[in-house]
């Protein structure tokens, strides 16, 4: 079967390039027209609209945060009437206010639009049926999955979060081929699987597209073993549009283009805030090219990841799968360690499930790291004692850090429903 590619992802680079640069002058001009904060911050930084000549002018105008966000709570950002606005969204953030977006209908058509485009690069095709285990709700997960499904022409199954028993017969029952879901709740899914006695490989599923969070190539390995399927990721941020900003393609699972006839990328390095080369790892910021409800212009992602050259869809570039948040990083006796590069570790342990948690206390003036994961239900007290001496082992070499671990039951970490929270921060200052 011929699989039919929107326009923009047959284009080449410089036809690419000039439907982008028409495409950012008129999104700068209208978040300077209609956002006093754009105004406020280009004017500060002595530069119009239409100083933007080229792409490369882009790295003159300055950043936006995510404190200007929440500065503007809630809709200070929003560049079109309040009547104008079809849907909000809105992420709580740990602390403080929620972080507010708004879409317009045209928004709301681009985002499914890209959406379908996703699930299409991941391998769902029309008639599909498509299990949406995102979260319903403030977060873009679930209802950005659901139109993105229907505008490919697939049926949404709209199971949202929780109720893990009736998650497992769903998918026995109605025979999805797509699941979208965080890879650590398919973890709490594989569990429920197991729990109820089904062979995970025997189900109808074919591909699972997984994000929201931050996933290693090892997961991969397990998700795709455990349940014999495709596993892809997909990456996106509500204060850009929400999932589908870009999508890893399913012949190459090589990392993801990026969509980059609406989303504009750049890294930067996150001191500096100088742009840098692709191939250079630092920080993605994205500058919205389509977007009327809420233009965003170099909006800084705190994502850590790097540019490389489309493969699959060779107008788009690729980014590298996100290893970490550089909120996400944690400094232990001035070692800067990611909570990926202990689900690499964690993985390819042999007699531990793929559940683990990390525990920071202090110890004196000292940060001590403990590494808890889970026993696997057939392990020996011997395999636990090699798993433990093993981790320890290469966390030390890998990482650079002596960490204690813990081997803890079967069952007992905590388990996600949604995105997961790796990090049990138990220092007091
Ligand atoms: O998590 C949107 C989304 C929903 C993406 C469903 C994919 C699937 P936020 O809640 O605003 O939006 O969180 C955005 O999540 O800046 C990353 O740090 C992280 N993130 C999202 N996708 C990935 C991924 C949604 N594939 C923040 N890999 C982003 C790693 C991811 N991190």
């Amino acid at each position: 079967m011929t699989v039919l590619l929107d326009a923009a992802e047959q284009f080449g680079r410089e036809e690419l390039g000039a439907l982008q640069l028409g495409r950012l002058q008129t999104t700068l001009h209208h978040a300077y027209e209609n956002v006093p904060f754009y105004r406020q911050s280009f004017d500060k930084a002595g530069l119009r609209p239409e100083d933007c000549r080229s792409l490369a002018d882009l790295a003159r105008f300055p950043f936006t945060v995510k404190t200007d966000l929440r500065d503007h709570y809630p809709f200070g950002m929003f560049a079109v009437p309040e009547s104008d606005i079809r849907r909000i969204h809105a992420s709580s953030g740990t602390t403080g206010r929620p972080t507010v977006v708004g879409y317009t209908g045209r928004d709301l058509d681009m985002w499914a639009d890209v959406v379908a485009r996703s699930i299409r690069a991941a391998g769902g095709r029309p008639g599909h049926k498509v299990h949406v285990a995102y979260g319903y709700g403030l977060f873009t997960g679930g209802l950005g999955a659901h139109y993105g499904a229907e505008r490919l022409g697939c049926t949404v199954i709209p199971a949202s979060g929780g109720m893990t028993a009736r998650q497992v017969q769903l998918i026995q029952d109605f025979r999805p081929e797509i699941v979208m879901v965080t890879p650590s709740y398919m973890l709490t899914l594989l569990d429920e699987f197991e729990r109820q006695g089904v062979d995970p490989r025997t189900t109808s599923l074919k591909a699972g597209i997984f994000g929201a969070e931050p996933w290693t190539e090892e997961m991969r390995r397990e998700i795709e073993e455990r349940f014999a399927i495709d596993a892809v990721d997909i990456y996106g941020l509500s204060e850009v549009i929400g999932p589908g900003v870009a999508q890893e393609c399913v012949e190459t699972k090589d990392g993801l283009h990026i969509w980059e006839d609406h989303f504009y990328p750049e890294v930067v390095d996150p001191v500096t805030g100088e742009v840098l080369p692709d191939g250079e790892r630092g920080e993605l910021v994205f500058t919205s090219l389509t977007k009327e409800a809420m233009p965003v212009v170099r909006y800084r992602t705190r994502d850590l990841t790097r540019l490389l050259p489309g493969t699959a869809r060779p107008g788009f570039r690729r980014m590298e799968k996100v290893t970490g948040r550089s909120d996400d990083m944690v400094i232990v006796r001035g070692v800067n360690l990611f909570p990926t590069q202990i689900e690499e570790i964690v993985l390819r342990t042999p007699g531990v499930a793929p559940h683990f948690q990390l525990r920071l206390t202090r110890e004196g003036r000292m940060d001590h790291l403990t590494v808890r994961a889970e026993a696997r239900a057939e392990s020996s007290g011997e395999q636990r004692a090699a798993a433990s001496a093993s981790i320890a082992a290469a966390v030390k070499d890998g990482v650079g850090v002596s960490a204690g671990v813990e081997i803890v039951d079967p069952g007992t970490l905590e388990r996600s429903v949604g995105k997961l929270r790796r990090i049990e921060d138990l220092r007091t200052e």
